[in-house]
């Protein structure tokens, strides 16, 4: 296992590695190849900025690059690097891009860059071998595929523009596990979950007052479904896009301190969503000054965090005006933006007192603004939501979560984000059905964080669908996983393997996983294949080893198997 860091040209200041004070570079603990190790890796400045050449095999496979929704492996793709929200096809734009890949050959390359780069995937550069004895190109298929597969002749090549330079981490390890555990250890390691964060979340109707959460709670506990945070969407506040983080007179301070004292006596804890953009009508506003960028979103300064003054202002605030003993989460929203959808957010153009673009800022936001969260709570164990993420983020204690995709992308979501250092919560909002909300929620129970989202829902989800003994019976199977969740938070932070991860992380040689974007390995010993709503049976693939099915204990063969039921298919190994 080792970390080998490559400087090319003159890097920029303002990176990932800049603004992650637990990392950790090439660290003590890690073996440094010895230089002359590694492939030969090119480098040149453009003016529009520098590239760099990767040796490529069309007969390996890559996978990572953050939580890609719409893709695994990334082999002959071009990814561009963007903070998106809702992306609609595999582009590389993402709510949570990170600039690292893992090869099957047994290594990860990391780009220490918060700009929008671009990796091209499998390319063919142009040598004499290329243009052939006779000098001339390809000029018909039969030669073009020729001269692609001759494999030496194509690189992995990466732009990264405005840029004179980046430095480049090669890790190498067994296996593709080995290697992710290495960048997540180069990022300081798993987050510190507290125990409450490995339970349910229910998160309210954005019209919810200090009455209705507590008959909320009230349901949940009197109907035994196990639930450890209630969430608070929008309106809680008097201004929500932009926001005021000033309480809204539906939460009136007596009924407030009733309200938490009502959800302490039933052990839960309280989540308040809000997004980083401030309404003239916050403290806030004059609090943060000159540290915001240029431009406003939806008549909000887009506060700093990478200033210090900025983001002591914001975290003092909140946790003046927000944090007690069981208000101690936020969801973080808004802070990816999206070119697809009204083209809200700032501008990459937007200057920041920071030094920082638009472009480097979206790159760099979530993880800033989790910080001062963080900061905001002051030390209190918590684990929230946050909408976007990016590089060395593995140490925050965030998931990343959306409702804007299908179930499917949701599962895929699960198996690619263990390749990042990202969590991922397939959050649950209504079903279109009972079984697609039955089908949602055995994914949601085996995942890194178990959330019903009922922002727009007047009442639970469930109820009109008439299912509440099955919603019963899976929140209650969520709770008994939650010692084996411990132990996987556990691993995550002493060795950082994370604890959802795709089949091929692990099983790296066995080429059967290297296309399995549907079934994950779910803390340190099972097999998770979810089901949607659409499907009456799947395929499941077991590796080489033995198994035992989870829910009956019955043994089991490796290879592939059809499944067909009502249940979720999950498999121990022994
Ligand atoms: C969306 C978010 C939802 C919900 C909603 C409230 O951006 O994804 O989960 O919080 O805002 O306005």
């Amino acid at each position: 296992m080792s970390i080998q860091k490559l400087t090319f040209g003159k890097p920029e200041a303002l990176t990932p590695s800049r603004f992650c004070p637990e990392f950790r570079g090439c660290g003590a603990d890690e073996q440094r190849l010895p230089s002359g190790s590694l492939p030969p890796i090119g480098f040149r400045q453009t003016p529009r900025g520098c590239v760099l050449e990767l040796p490529f095999s069309e007969q390996e496979e890559y996978y990572g690059f953050g939580l890609q929704l719409h893709s695994f492996g990334h082999k002959n793709r071009k990814l561009t690097l963007r903070v998106n929200s809702d992306p609609l096809f595999s582009t590389g734009d993402s709510h949570a891009p990170v600039p690292f890949f893992v090869c099957t050959a047994g290594y990860g390359v990391f780009v220490d860059t918060a700009r929008y780069a671009e990796f091209y995937m499998g390319v063919q550069r142009v040598t004499s071998a290329t243009r052939g004895e006779s000098g001339h190109s390809a000029d018909n298929t039969r030669e073009l595929y020729t001269l692609r597969d001759s494999g030496d002749e194509r690189v992995i090549a990466i732009h990264i523009p405005s840029a004179a330079g980046v430095d480049l981490y090669w890790i190498e390890g067994e296996n593709i596990l080995d290697v992710v555990r290495q960048y997540n250890r180069m990022a300081g390691g798993g987050p510190e979950i507290p125990d409450w964060g490995l339970g349910t979340y229910y998160r309210c109707h954005l019209d919810a007052d200090a009455h209705s959460v507590m008959q909320t709670a009230d349901y949940l506990h009197g109907h035994g479904l196990p639930c450890s945070v209630i969430g608070l969407e929008p309106h809680w506040q008097t201004r929500s896009y932009s926001c005021s983080y000033i309480w809204s007179e539906k939460f009136p301070p007596d009924l407030r301190r009733k309200m938490e004292a009502h959800l302490a006596g039933r052990g839960l804890h309280l989540n308040l969503w809000q997004h980083a953009f401030v309404h003239p009508d916050s403290p806030l506003y004059d609090a943060i000054g000159e540290g915001c960028g240029s431009y406003k979103v939806w008549g909000g300064k887009v506060p700093d965090f990478a200033v210090p003054h900025t983001q002591h202002a914001f975290a003092a605030y909140q946790s003046e005006a927000q944090v007690s003993d069981v208000t101690d989460g936020f969801k973080l929203d808004e802070c990816d933006g999206s070119d697809y959808t009204r083209d809200w957010s700032f501008p990459n153009c937007s200057e920041f007192p920071s030094g920082l673009d638009g472009e480097q800022y979206h790159s760099l936001f979530g993880m800033l603004y989790a910080r001062a969260a963080l900061a905001a709570l002051s030390g209190r164990p918590t684990f929230g939501q946050c909408r976007s993420m990016g590089a060395l983020a593995t140490s925050l204690p965030f998931a990343l979560y959306s409702d804007l995709y299908d179930h499917r992308a949701f599962i895929r979501g699960c198996v690619n984000s263990g390749f990042s250092g990202l969590l991922w919560a397939p959050e649950l909002r209504h079903g279109e059905s009972r079984s697609d909300l039955i089908r949602r929620l055995q994914t949601a129970v085996f995942s890194a964080q178990c959330m019903f989202n009922g922002w727009y829902c007047t009442e639970a989800p469930w109820i009109g669908l008439d299912c509440e003994d099955e919603v019963r019976e899976l929140l209650c199977l969520r709770e008994r996983l939650r010692p084996m969740l411990r132990r996987a938070y556990d691993a995550y932070r002493a060795d950082g393997t994370p604890p959802v991860r795709a089949l091929v992380c692990e099983y790296t040689r066995d080429r059967e996983t290297w296309e399995i974007d549907d079934e994950y390995l779910f803390c340190e010993n099972l097999l998770v294949a979810p089901m949607t709503a659409e499907q009456e049976s799947r395929k499941v693939y077991l590796p080489a080893g033995d198994w035992a099915d989870f829910f009956t204990g019955e043994r089991v063969e490796a290879g592939w198997r059809e499944y067909a039921g009502d249940g979720i298919p999950v498999y121990r190994r022994l």
